[in-house]
C-alpha cells in the first residue's frame, strides 16, 4: 500500500514537473527564438518558500512515516465514506488524524522543534480531523453525506497549509 502510495505521489509530481518545464520551455524559446530546441537543460526549481524546520533524526523518520499514514488514512476515510460505512470513516478519523492520534504519534515530543505557526498548523488539523468524526458519526444517523464531505474537505484543507508553509531539512 506505501509503494502505491509513492507511486502516486510520483505520477503526480512527474505531471507538475513536466509542466513547469514547458513553461520554462515557452519562455526559453520566446528569448531565442532563432533556437526552437532550446530548452534540453533542465528548469531551474522553483523559488521555495516555505520555513525549513530541523528534527533530530529518529524524529524525522518517525514524522515522515507518520505523514503517510495519514494519507493512507484519508484514503481509508473516503472509501468508508463511499460505502456508507460511516461509523468507520468517523472512527479512522478520530483514531489516526483525531485527538485521540496525539499521543501515538508522539506529538508532545516532536511540537518543542516546531515552531509555533507548525505547532497551530498541527493542532488544527487534530482539531478538524476529530471535528470530521463527529459530523461522520451524525451522517450515520441522517444518512446525508454531503456535511461529512465538507468536513473532510476542511480536514484536507489543514494537510494542505501545513505543507504551504514549512518542511522538514
Ligand atoms: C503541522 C504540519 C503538518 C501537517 C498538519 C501535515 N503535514 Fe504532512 N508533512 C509535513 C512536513 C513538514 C512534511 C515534510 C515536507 C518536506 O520536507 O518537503 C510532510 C510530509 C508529508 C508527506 C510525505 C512523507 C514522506 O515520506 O516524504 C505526506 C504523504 C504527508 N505529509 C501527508 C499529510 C497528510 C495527508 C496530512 C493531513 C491529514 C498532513 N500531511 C498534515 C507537515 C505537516
Amino acid at each position: 500500500m506505501n509503494n502505491l502510495i509513492r507511486g502516486l505521489a510520483a505520477v503526480a509530481l512527474a505531471g507538475a514537473s513536466l509542466s513547469l518545464w514547458a513553461q520554462r520551455g515557452d519562455e526559453h524559446q520566446h528569448h531565442h527564438p532563432e533556437q526552437p530546441g532550446a530548452g534540453q537543460h533542465p528548469p531551474p526549481a522553483a523559488a521555495d518558500t516555505r520555513t525549513p524546520v530541523r528534527f533530530p533524526e529518529p524524529l524525522r523518520t518517525h514524522t515522515l512515516a507518520n505523514m503517510r499514514d495519514h494519507l493512507q488514512a484519508l484514503g481509508q476515510i473516503q472509501e468508508a465514506l463511499s460505502t456508507g460505512a460511516f461509523d468507520r470513516a468517523s472512527d479512522l478519523a478520530e483514531q489516526r488524524l483525531g485527538m485521540s492520534s496525539l499521543r501515538m504519534h508522539g506529538a508532545h515530543e516532536v511540537a518543542k522543534y516546531m515552531p509555533q505557526g507548525m505547532q497551530q498548523a498541527g493542532t488544527a488539523m487534530h482539531r478538524s480531523a476529530s471535528q470530521f468524526a463527529l459530523v461522520a458519526k451524525d451522517a450515520s444517523v441522517t444518512g446525508d453525506l454531503k456535511p461529512a464531505l465538507a468536513a473532510l474537505a476542511r480536514l484536507n484543507q489543514t494537510c494542505v497549509a501545513c505543507h504551504a508553509g514549512y518542511r522538514l531539512r
